[in-house]
């Protein structure tokens, strides 16, 4: 868990940059409706998860530097009778103080009275616009309403967008988050063994997503995204989740998964022969993605261009595929047609960390971002070679394979994550076999 003295860390190092004139505002993620009166669970919006921990939907966080009452006040639902009624315990504005350090707590029903004269006499706001239409619309009710304060407030002059200050603070993980992102890593690589273990042909794809979520799910973990589990060409598939057909003999499953602990992710995956053994096509197309993962691997340090990782991977694929006779001609010259980019149509890696696909740029002065201590990201090679490419040989048609582990940058190169769940041929062989 991360504890009340990081959250207002956190705190201070956003006001600071947001400087001594601004007023920060973040809204707890609105509840979703998965159906008529039924919610999808509850999952709190990273950033106002990030900057409080306050796990309620129907709240605002006020960011205030140098306002004397207090800097950082949370608008929060009202802990009455009614709302005990209706769901779980509401922590209310009391509470908040005691157990979440802000500063000062009222009931959001108020916001509108409250909100609009804290935010007289700032210069600028910092917050998300166009992401949540009913943030938006109260973002400009606000504004109204300060321009009606007693003699007519001045409104800021300035909006400006969040993301900039606070997901450059989010890129870099502090000593508890990474320790949050092993227990996800290590939690997933064990989920992962497990419903390797139970793959045989004849299961269907939604037995092994079961298996896995029993892992996660029995240790009071989520799944950060729906699992995807893939047989044969659904591999192809990039966002595949129906997750409903039968695994067939001979043929290969990807299963890409991730636990989420205390809103931090693991993004695992694993691709393997759904009897335990790779046919020798199988092995030689795999032996190709898992050279481009060492590549890709051993650029990973402080200092490299966050894309020379997948530099290293396309260099190794293109050497690979001409090697097997997969793609015609030179690797030199596959890289130089771009023929590479139809059969690995993604990138190696993205940054991991509260968000599956974390927040930070991946460019900096148009350039690709340098590595540094701290940062974690994915890497993430594939091949899906499509089943209609009629340049390519049949027998290399229809097959999809991703491998991807998670990975810290430390100040000396980088630590894998997620080694605990095998990746090369004889380790996974052996775990099915039950040997592993
Ligand atoms: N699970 C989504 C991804 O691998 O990026
Ligand atoms: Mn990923
Ligand atoms: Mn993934």
């Amino acid at each position: 868990m991360i504890g009340a003295a990081e959250f207002a860390r956190r705190r201070r190092q956003l006001m600071r940059m947001a400087g001594a004139d601004a007023a920060v505002l973040v809204a707890a993620a609105p509840e979703r409706m998965r159906s008529a009166d039924a919610a999808w669970p509850y999952r709190q919006d990273s950033d106002f998860h990030y900057l409080c921990g306050f796990p309620e939907p129907e709240a605002v966080l006020a960011l205030l530097p140098g306002r004397g009452h207090g800097e950082v006040v949370l608008f929060c639902r009202e802990n009455d009778a009614e709302a005990h009624a209706l769901r779980a315990p509401v922590i209310g504005a009391e509470a908040a103080i005691e157990r979440f350090g802000v500063d000062d707590a009222f009931p959001v029903a108020d916001i509108d009275d409250i909100l609009p004269g804290m935010l007289e006499g700032r210069e600028r706001v910092f917050c998300h616009f166009g992401r949540e239409p009913g943030f938006d619309a109260q973002l400009m009710g606000w504004m109204r309403r300060l321009r009606t304060l007693r003699g007519g407030g001045i409104v800021p002059k300035e909006f400006q967008d969040l993301g900039h200050l606070l997901h450059d603070l989010r890129l870099f993980k502090s000593r508890t988050e990474l320790r949050l992102m092993r227990r996800a890593a290590a939690l997933t690589a064990e989920a992962h063994r497990d419903a390797m273990r139970l793959t045989r042909p004849g299961r269907h794809e939604f037995e092994i997503e079961a298996e896995w979520l029993h892992a996660v799910r029995r240790r009071g973990a989520v799944a950060a995204f729906t699992p995807n589990v893939a047989g044969g060409e659904r591999a192809l598939i990039v966002h595949y989740h129906a997750n409903n057909a039968r695994l067939a003999d001979g043929e290969m499953v990807m299963l890409d998964a991730g636990a989420e602990i205390d809103c931090y992710a693991a993004d695992i995956t694993r691709t393997y022969p759904v009897n335990g053994r790779f046919s020798p096509t199988q092995r030689a197309l795999y032996e190709v993605v898992l050279q481009a993962h060492t590549a890709a691997l051993q650029a990973i340090a402080p200092g490299r261009a966050y894309l020379d990782a997948h530099e290293a991977a396309l260099d190794a694929l293109a050497e690979g595929l001409c090697r097997l006779g997969v793609l015609p001609g030179s690797a030199k010259k596959v890289r130089a047609s771009g023929a590479l980019e139809r059969l690995f149509p993604h990138k190696t890696s993205h940054w991991l960390g509260m968000d599956v696909h974390d927040v930070g740029d991946y460019r900096v002065a148009d350039e690709p971002r340098l590595l540094e201590p701290n940062m974690v990201l994915t890497v993430e090679p594939g091949l899906y070679i499509p089943a209609d490419a009629t340049d390519i040989d049949p027998k290399w048609r229809g097959m999809g394979i991703r491998i991807e582990d998670d990975v810290v940058v430390t100040r000396d190169g980088h630590e894998v994550l997620t080694d605990a769940v095998p990746r090369d041929i004889p380790g996974i062989e052996a775990l099915m076999a039950g040997s592993g």
